[in-house]
């Protein structure tokens, strides 16, 4: 395959691909489409916010080298008909799909007492963030099993790590979502088809700033172990497309958990003493 250099970067890593975008209208989904666009892939964007998807879907079109590089398809990811229809988009639009991006996710309201937490608020999280994964996992490999390859990425986050950085709901939705991510690896191997996840530290995209109710310089206040890092929506799409090109083609199961060292240390019991 034809691989472009410039200086010491590979550009075009995704050259030929297909990608497909749940929550691609925002935040890490809308960064990681101008990315994939920018590597050569045709990004089908997924999303409930029609205006923005469209929106973004042109900015990027009007961006990219090729023609109809980005388009953009109405997909709940709760509704299996909807997910079913994104993903078959996908393949009569641009012929195939290799990269399956289960992004979209919600936060609920940060509630304090498990007392406050009722059970249809813990269902709509779990719908959206887990069973959304689902779906968009089962109608990936539909189309991946046939073509005997593909790359089917997850947005876990730190919350799919350790607990007691949000909501119940959110925490175990994310769990979900590192534990769907291994036994569909394990199924999923044998027709040559990867399936990982991307665990993001907080990022100031609307969904953090509105759970945590902070502003911009809020939230790069957050300690993170890594000195003079700040995490941005940038960092999470170079994860997704280092998943999602070929560079990848020996990591299956692997939940890439981008967040400085958040996770790796209990600042309560460190010999190093606290990071500023
Ligand atoms: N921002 C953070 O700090 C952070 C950290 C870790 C993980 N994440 C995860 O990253 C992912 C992206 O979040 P973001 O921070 O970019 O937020 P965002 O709100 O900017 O983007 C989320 C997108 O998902 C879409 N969406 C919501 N419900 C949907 C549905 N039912 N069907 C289809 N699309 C739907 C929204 O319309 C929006 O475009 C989520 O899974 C989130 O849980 C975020």
């Amino acid at each position: 395959m034809l691989q472009l250099w410039h200086g010491n970067s590979m550009l075009h890593r995704l050259l030929g691909k297909v990608a497909l975008i749940t929550g691609g209208a925002s935040g890490f989904g809308e960064c990681t489409a101008r990315l994939f666009s920018r590597h050569g892939a045709k990004v089908l964007i997924a999303d409930i916010k029609d205006d923005l998807g469209e929106s973004v879907c042109k900015d990027i079109g009007s961006s990219s080298s090729s023609a109809n590089g980005c388009s953009y398809v109405h997909c709940d990811v709760t509704k299996e008909k909807e997910i079913e229809n994104a993903v078959n988009t996908a393949v009569s639009q641009y012929g195939k799909l290799d990269i399956m991006f289960n992004n979209a996710g919600i936060v609920d309201e940060a509630k304090h007492n498990i007392l406050d937490n009722d059970q249809a608020e813990f269902e709509r999280v779990l719908s959206v963030n887990l069973v959304g994964v689902f779906l968009g996992t089962k109608h990936a490999a539909r189309v991946m099993k046939p073509a005997g390859r593909g790359s089917i990425i997850s947005t876990a986050s730190v919350c799919g790590v350790i607990g007691g950085v949000a909501s119940h709901a959110y925490t175990s939705s994310k769990h979900g979502v590192v534990g769907l991510t291994k036994n569909a690896a394990v199924e999923l191997g044998r027709f040559g088809i990867r399936v990982n996840c991307v665990s993001p530290y907080v990022v100031a995209t609307p969904l953090a700033k509105d759970f945590y109710k902070l502003d911009d310089d809020g939230l790069s206040a957050i300690y993170s172990n890594l000195c003079g890092a700040v995490l941005k929506p940038e960092d999470v799409a170079e994860a997704a497309l280092y998943l999602g090109s070929d560079e990848s083609k020996c990591v299956s199961g692997h939940n890439l958990v981008v967040d400085g060292g958040f996770t790796i240390v209990n600042e309560g019991l460190c010999m190093f003493g606290k990071s500023e």
